[in-house]
């Protein structure tokens, strides 16, 4: 049985390295991993393969940065050509960036199975690039894992046969728990007894010049109580070098940081008193960890975080972000559950589904 995984940008990475390690543990399998290059630097794409034991790509894209037209038609066109080449059983996508609908577009124009990995989450915002990429993707896709139930009834509002949806859990939290310790094992010395651990990269949040401003400012001023690590994506410190953004006070705790390995990143999590982000996966990972996660954007596509896990959405507004990192430090954060299947093994039940699956339509 031959399996193409298809990754191209950084949350691709940690989602996929479980997968590709449970399907290496089956019989007759033989797997081929794709790189888009949608994610191209060292830190934001090398890094992750090495720290996450993912062997390097077999074929890479090299499609680089563009439009979102450019990006997405530039991966359509080149993925193609290797989908006939190597004739798979199955290409696997995982979450909802850009190169996830690509692929999953080929397959289904070429009549190749296509697997979802992270299927059914919905923001109900189609401003959003990546709900856009979730919906195309799960309506062109042959089996759909979901982390958690919500998923679930979404693709059924959605229309999408129940038949191919599989709750499996969450492939993130499988990376985690298995890298955790050595993270940990990795953590700096001189780290800050208490500190707020930053990420911003959504261009609703980064693409606007007074509320990048504003955003600023509210960890500048954090900083004077916590120190504040900010990691920088390539897109936020664009931006910030464009507009002449930067933390220029002497008294400001605020670090802007290189974009952090996956390794720091987590070591960095697990010991932060607050996060703020408005990234996806960091929201289910603070969640796992049990560390408050401040969420700035008005919706989620993973509202367990909130229900069961310690994610609170701010929203656009600097004075609910004051407020609840004030909560925080009183001692009064939001307490939060593990959801369940969130425990180590979805990649495991991915793996049995697809070797299961293919045998019952061969
Ligand atoms: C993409 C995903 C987003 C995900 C994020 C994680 C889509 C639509 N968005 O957003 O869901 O949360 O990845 O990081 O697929 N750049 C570099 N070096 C790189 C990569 C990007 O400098 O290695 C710069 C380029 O200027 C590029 C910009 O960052 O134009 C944005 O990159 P892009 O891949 O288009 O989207 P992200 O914002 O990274």
């Amino acid at each position: 049985m031959e399996i193409l995984h298809v990754v191209g940008a950084r949350p691709n990475f940690m989602k996929a390295a479980p997968v590709v390690r449970a399907l290496n543990a089956c019989e007759q399998v033989r797997q081929t991993l794709v790189h888009t290059g949608q994610h191209y630097d060292f830190n934001m794409s090398d890094v992750f393969f090495q720290e996450l034991g993912l062997p390097a790509p077999d074929i890479n894209l090299e499609v680089g940065s563009g439009s979102h037209a450019q990006q997405t038609s530039q991966i359509i066109s080149k993925f193609e050509a290797v989908v006939l080449d190597r004739k798979p059983d199955y290409v696997v996508v995982y979450g909802d960036v850009n190169s996830t609908v690509a692929a999953a577009l080929v397959c289904a124009k070429l009549m190749v199975r296509v697997a979802h990995v992270e299927a059914g989450l919905r923001s109900f915002d189609r401003a959003m690039p990546e709900e856009v990429n979730r919906l195309l993707t799960d309506q062109l896709s042959d089996l759909l894992f979901t982390p958690s139930e919500d998923g679930n009834d979404n693709l059924k509002r959605e229309g999408i046969d129940p038949a191919k949806v599989h709750l499996v859990g969450n492939v993130m939290i499988d990376t985690l728990i298995r890298m955790l310790p050595k993270a940990v094992e990795r953590l700096p010395q001189h780290l800050p007894k208490d500190y707020a651990l930053v990420t911003l990269h959504r261009p609703s949040n980064v693409d606007d010049m007074d509320w990048l401003k504003s955003l600023l400012k509210v960890l500048e001023d954090i900083s004077r109580e916590l120190p504040v690590l900010f990691p920088v994506h390539p897109r936020t410190r664009q931006r910030l070098v464009e507009w002449g953004i930067c933390s220029g006070r002497h008294d400001s705790a605020l670090q802007l940081l290189e974009p952090a390995p996956y390794l720091e990143f987590l070591g960095l999590q697990s010991r932060a008193r607050v996060v703020i982000t408005d990234s996806g996966g960091i929201q289910e990972e603070t969640t796992f960890l049990g560390v408050p996660c401040l969420t700035v954007r008005e919706n989620t596509e993973r509202p367990i975080t909130v229900s069961v896990g310690t994610n609170v959405l701010v929203g656009r507004d600097t004075q609910q972000i004051r407020q609840e990192v004030e909560r925080v430090l009183a001692g009064r954060a939001k307490p939060g559950k593990v959801p369940p299947l969130w425990d180590g093994h979805a990649a495991d039940r991915i793996a049995a589904v697809i070797t299961g699956h293919s045998a019952t339509l061969a």
